[in-house]
């Protein structure tokens, strides 16, 4: 194949690649995994391959497992020549998919092989093992693959590498441990894959493959607020690695912004280090890396030092178990039985909530909780309106559902107390906007599992009891944790969206605090304590 066929062929495919796509809603390709690689950046991943070859290598043998219309396959041979494979196999599970990169690429010396990529290469008739690898796997979540498909999968990587892969993992995961082991030993392998496995429990196999079982060459990640290719990508990665076991003392390569031949930031990681990482987005560590691992992190105060972190209420049935407290004065709900409640953090209009007399929030509408402790015959003989609207959860089968069918009695909710501060759960905000925001809630209400609660604690707590008016201070200290330290703890989800746990939120830098007011520090409570005994 010339360079002017393999242009005119790359065109066509793309053509065939949007007439494809357009055939499916993009639910339908999320849950097949039908996301195709945009060929600039195919091209950009073979060419860095290519730069990690040594002039005399040995003939290659190209694959990609899941091939679709073959935007590697074509980057491949626009970047190595023509004519330059020994053996080029693509795998696709897709007729549709199968039949364009036959029809396209099949004369060029593409074999073909239909079917599901995870099963062929358990089979004898396996195609010949590659030494080269480019691949964008289905990335197809783990819950739109079944119990025994997992099962499956699980035990066959189990029996290929001795590696248990947890059941909250994508079928990517399976796809690269799979292929790596069909490969053959010093081949270099680069994956586009879903970043999250760089910090996400599920993704500890993954990392602990490629910081012990190969060689990895390097990881590179783009910087959402600079979109090169289509927002699909922004939490995607490139992983590149050789399939040979590291050598002592090995440094990957770890590069964040910028093409993958230019990157903004970059930072040789050794694997020892890798090894003993939790969280690998963190690297290269600088300001630019928007999920920079904080300097002072390791060993300074952190937030859950001075403040217990909790999520917020799971009612189980908000429609129900929450109301405008105008419609349960309607309904003649008595007060006893009400708690005040926040609304989601979309319907907050501010960050600081203030306070009626009666201690609830000063917002419109106003919402209450359902949330007593008393039994159904006390209810019944003393509140009629309220056994009457028990009736209605009844009959909807709100006390089926599978939170509230496990609380005793099922209207009886978690007792969490009203926190000063909240912090919103899930948000995007972009480079240097933090994703998260805090309230300072000066009400009474309390809170859903929509938010974390912050209620102060230890030296904080004695601090604010004393100084009330110090809240202000902290709340607009607690605002000004840059959204690139808050990305560093939490974790990013596909398209960008970025949640924070307690536990993550509790390892939040508090070192500021502490320079504020060092009278809050555990060691000035123990001297205290000293000098009071
Ligand atoms: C993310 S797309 C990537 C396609 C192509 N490699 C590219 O880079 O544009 C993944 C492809 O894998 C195919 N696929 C999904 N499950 C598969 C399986 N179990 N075996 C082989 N191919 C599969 C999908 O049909 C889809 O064409």
């Amino acid at each position: 194949m010339v360079a002017l066929e393999q242009q005119l062929l790359e065109t066509r495919r793309q053509t065939w690649q949007r007439e494809l796509d357009a055939t499916k809603s993009a639910e339908e390709r999320n849950r097949l995994g039908q996301f195709a690689t945009p060929y600039p950046l195919a091209v950009q991943i073979a060419a860095y391959v290519r730069s990690l070859l040594p002039p005399a290598h040995p003939p290659l043998r190209f694959a990609d497992p899941s091939v679709g219309s073959g935007s590697f396959y074509s980057a491949a041979a626009e970047v190595f020549g023509a004519d330059c494979f020994d053996l080029a196999t693509g795998i696709e599970l897709d007729p549709a998919f199968a039949d364009a990169a036959e029809n396209l690429w099949g004369r060029s010396g593409l074999r073909l092989v239909r079917g599901d990529f995870t099963r062929l290469i358990t089979r004898d008739a396996c195609p010949p093992a590659p030494n080269l690898i480019l691949a964008n796997p289905p990335y197809v979540r783990h819950h739109h693959l079944d119990r025994d498909e997992k099962l499956r999968l699980q035990a066959i990587v189990l029996q290929r590498t001795g590696l248990k892969t947890s059941g909250l993992a994508g079928l990517y995961v399976y796809f690269l441990l799979l292929a790596t082991t069909w490969m053959e030993k010093g081949g270099l392998a680069a994956w586009l894959i879903p970043s999250e496995f760089m910090d996400v429990n599920y993704g500890s196999t993954l990392r602990e493959f490629l910081s012990t079982r190969v060689t990895l060459r390097r990881i590179h990640r783009f910087d959402p607020a600079a979109v090169q290719f289509d927002d699909a990508l922004v939490s995607s990665a490139i992983v590149v690695f050789e399939n040979t076991t590291p050598p002592a003392a090995h440094h990957a390569e770890f590069s964040f912004g910028g093409p993958l031949a230019a990157p903004v930031v970059n930072e040789p990681v050794s694997a020892a280090r890798l090894r003993a990482s939790r969280k690998w987005s963190g690297f290269p560590r600088h300001a630019t890396n928007d999920r920079q691992i904080s300097r002072d992190h390791d060993d300074g105060p952190r937030l859950g030092d001075f403040f217990r972190i909790q999520r917020g209420i799971a009612t189980g049935a908000n429609d129900y178990f929450i109301l405008p407290r105008a419609e349960a004065r309607r309904l003649g709900l008595p007060d006893a039985c009400l708690r005040a409640i926040l609304p989601s953090p979309r319907h907050l209009p501010a960050t600081v909530i203030e306070a009626e007399a009666d201690g609830y929030p000063r917002i419109e509408p106003q919402l209450c909780l359902i949330d007593f402790d008393m039994s159904e015959e006390q209810i019944a003989a003393r509140h009629p309106a309220l056994w009457a609207y028990l009736q209605t959860g009844e009959a909807a089968g709100v006390r089926d559902g599978y939170l509230v069918r496990s609380r005793s009695p099922w209207y009886k909710q978690e007792q969490r107390r009203p926190a000063p501060f909240l912090c919103t759960y899930m948000g995007r905000g972009t480079q240097g906007k933090a994703p998260f925001r805090f309230i300072w809630n000066r009400s009474a209400a309390t809170a859903t599992n929509l938010y974390l609660l912050l209620t102060p604690q230890n030296g904080l707590a004695k601090m604010l009891a004393a100084h009330p008016d110090r809240a202000a201070w902290l709340h607009a200290w607690l605002n000004q944790v840059t959204g690139d330290e808050l990305r560093g703890v939490g974790r990013v989800y596909g398209g960008g969206l970025n949640k924070i746990e307690p536990k993550e939120l509790a390892r939040i830098c508090a070192k500021h605090l502490l320079d504020q007011w060092p009278e809050i520090s555990a060691n000035h409570d123990m001297q205290g304590d000293l000098l009071l005994q």
